[in-house]
């Protein structure tokens, strides 16, 4: 199977990102990511699946209703090991039938940056 070409938006969303910082303190309302958690939402290709408003895509499910079914700590374990809750959640089974690729782990980012998303993740799509 071939592998959907992610890597331009990563590089692209990475480019954004430092358009973001570097425009940091001009107090304009159009830079692209208000808060620390939208930028990690495009960085770490998040938006790739999921779109960048959280809308979803053909990688990724949207992101809605997530207070229904999360709370900020479940929401971080879940960014680390997602495979883990498939044990126990059969919406997310059929949530990931869906799609051709599985949620992807994100075990590299620390527990303290995990949070920042998924408080982020909550604010924005309660
Ligand atoms: C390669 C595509 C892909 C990427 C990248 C990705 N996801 Fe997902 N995500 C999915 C898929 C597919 C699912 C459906 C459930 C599953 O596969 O576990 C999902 C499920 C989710 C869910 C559960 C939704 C629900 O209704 O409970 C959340 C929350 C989520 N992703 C957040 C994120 C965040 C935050 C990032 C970035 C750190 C991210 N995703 C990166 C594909 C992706």
């Amino acid at each position: 199977m071939r592998l959907p070409p992610i890597t331009l938006p990563r590089a692209l969303a990475a480019m954004l990102f430092l358009g973001a910082l570097s425009s940091c303190g001009s107090g304009n309302a159009a830079d692209s990511f208000e808060t620390p958690g939208a930028a990690l939402f495009a960085q770490e290709t998040c938006a790739d699946c999921h779109g960048a408003d959280g809308a979803g895509g053909t990688l990724g499910p949207a992101l809605e209703t997530l207070s229904a079914h999360w709370t900020v700590s479940d929401l971080s374990a879940y960014l680390a090991d997602p495979r883990q809750f498939l044990h126990s959640d059969e919406r997310l089974v059929r949530l990931g039938q869906r799609y051709i690729m599985p949620m992807p782990d994100f075990r590299g980012l620390d527990e303290a940056t995990r949070l920042v998303l998924a408080e982020h993740l909550l604010a924005t799509f309660p």
